[in-house]
């Protein structure tokens, strides 16, 4: 497991990350985020969405569990925190959803059979008010051409 931290100092900074992601995304790229409420997870996905030139409101889909928008590529955003059960997923299509495009979970750690060796995982913990700690780790099996682009993002940040 390789492992970085990047650390933000506000909203704009989680969000920027989040762009910078969205713009080097390539196809079937799958995200796991975790972190406790209010840690950052929905701030950062809006920041992918933007980077894939989605211009809807994202928000979470803490009801329906799952959102779709069109962007340069699709961008499944899912919400593990109202799942009960993995088979509940089964039902509203995951096996066809979280292939292809960008997929991204919040509270992906509930789950965490559900998560793909090919996942890049983020978790998102508070240090104060306006800082968050940024946890990224990757297996072999993630894409690595992102990979490096988000370890030179890190090194610059
Ligand atoms: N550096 C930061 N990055 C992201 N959110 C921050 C940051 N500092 C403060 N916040 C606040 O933390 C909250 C994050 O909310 P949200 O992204 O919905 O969290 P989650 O989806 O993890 O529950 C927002 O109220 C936001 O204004
Ligand atoms: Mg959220």
């Amino acid at each position: 497991m390789h492992e970085l931290i990047l650390t933000t100092h506000s909203v704009e900074e989680t969000r920027d990350f989040g762009i910078f992601i969205g713009k080097h995304a390539e196809d079937d790229l799958f995200i796991a985020l975790s972190g406790t409420l209010g840690a950052g997870k929905t701030h950062l996905v809006q920041g992918i969405a933007r980077g894939l030139d989605i211009d809807e409101v994202v928000t979470s889909p803490t009801f329906n569990i799952m959102n779709i928008f069109e962007g340069r590529l699709p961008l499944k955003h899912f919400d593990f925190y109202r799942l009960d059960r993995e088979e509940d997923l089964y039902n509203i299509g995951w096996d066809e959803y979280s292939v292809g495009g960008v997929t991204v979970v919040e509270w992906a750690d509930m789950f965490p059979g559900l998560i793909p060796k090919e996942a890049i995982r983020i978790t998102i913990e508070a240090e104060s008010e306006t800082v968050r700690k940024l946890t990224i780790q990757w297996e072999e099996r993630a894409p690595q051409k992102l990979v490096k682009e988000i370890e030179q993002y890190v090194a610059g940040h």
